[in-house]
């Protein structure tokens, strides 16, 4: 379990936190999606719970190890993904990853069958014989999970992981950090997509701005968004549209209308209904349902539009 108090950042001589205030925690078993846009503070957040750079202010606890006071019994259970994986670009991989288990004092066939396991997971076993430096992004990638997943530990941070993998790596991904929620870990995964949240997550903190702006649950998300109504009309004329058009913005392809801009309540669009039918149209689909979570998480942090 990861707990994040009060957790501030001001870098330099910056008047502006790059992160103000968080509070956050991260339970055993849960997999918490953190969202927001470039430069929002995720990276941050992220590096501080790892004790890679200091707070300004706040704390973050780890398993109950204070990340400053008692780092090293705190990070031994923190598995980190860094959002752009660097390594010694000569290293060649099974050697480096040897010498990184050896800080959890595994050794030995120990070491390199645990090694084979984990770069047979994540689908890199083949490119065991290259340099580091000739490894692509997404392979980079896979190697730092295979990398965090050495020591066993309790809490995993991965900072946008999803984002540079291909479909196969995004899909074992999602799988893999079902399993570690399965086996009662914690899992903070942060992106600047909303959606690539969605299948994964159990709640998901919005952060904008340095600010922790909102927890959804992983059930309020199919509702979110603005409503918009979802006709199809058998029969549909200017008429359909007219009578549409009392109600908001019909956009009309074909018999579907998708009604956007509502002027009414969503409990109320059976009144909609009614008067179509009342008008003698055939209305063969009328659902309510949310516009999306992208539109949604933008229409949030303020940057609708592009940045
Ligand atoms: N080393 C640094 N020195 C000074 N300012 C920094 C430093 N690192 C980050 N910042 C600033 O802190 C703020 C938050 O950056 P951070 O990297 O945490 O954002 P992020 O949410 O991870 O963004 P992204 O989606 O682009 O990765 C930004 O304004 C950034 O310019
Ligand atoms: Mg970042």
């Amino acid at each position: 379990m990861i707990e994040i108090r009060g957790l501030s950042k001001i870098y330099g001589r910056n008047q502006v936190p790059a992160i103000n205030n968080i509070d956050l925690d991260i339970n055993d078993g849960e997999i918490l999606g953190f969202a927001g846009l470039n430069g929002a503070g995720k990276t941050t957040t992220i590096r501080i719970a790892c004790g890679i750079i200091f707070p300004t202010g706040g704390k973050v606890s780890v398993d109950g190890h204070d990340i400053v006071k008692n780092k090293v019994s705190a990070s031994k259970n923190i598995g980190w993904v860094p959002e752009l994986p660097n390594f010694e670009p000569n290293a060649k991989p099974v050697l480096l990853l040897k010498y990184y288990a050896g800080f959890y004092g595994i050794k030995g066939t120990e070491a390199e069958d645990l090694i084979e396991k984990l770069m047979k997971q994540f689908n890199i076993w083949d490119a065991r014989n290259k340099k580091l430096k000739n490894y692509s992004q997404g392979m980079k990638k896979r190697f730092s999970i295979a990398a965090a997943m050495l020591g066993d530990p309790k809490n995993y941070l991965f900072d946008e992981t999803l984002n540079g993998l291909d479909p196969e790596g995004v899909k074992s991904m999602r799988n893999f950090m079902l399993q570690l929620k399965k086996d009662g870990k914690s899992v903070f995964l942060s992106s600047h997509i909303l959606t690539e949240l969605e299948n994964v997550a159990d709640r998901i903190a919005i952060i904008k701005r340095g600010e922790l702006i909102k927890i959804l649950d992983r059930d309020e998300l199919p509702n979110l968004g603005k409503s918009v109504v979802k006709l199809k009309i058998e029969n549909l004329d200017g008429g359909a549209v007219a009578i549409l058009q009392k109600y908001g913005t019909p956009e009309v392809t074909g018999k579907d209308v998708v009604l956007r801009d509502l002027a009414f309540k969503p409990s109320e669009a059976h009144i909609v209904n009614n008067e179509l039918i009342k008008s003698n149209y055939e209305v063969s689909k009328f659902e309510i349902s949310g516009e999306g979570l992208e539109e949604y998480f933008l229409d949030l942090v303020g940057q609708k539009g592009g940045i």
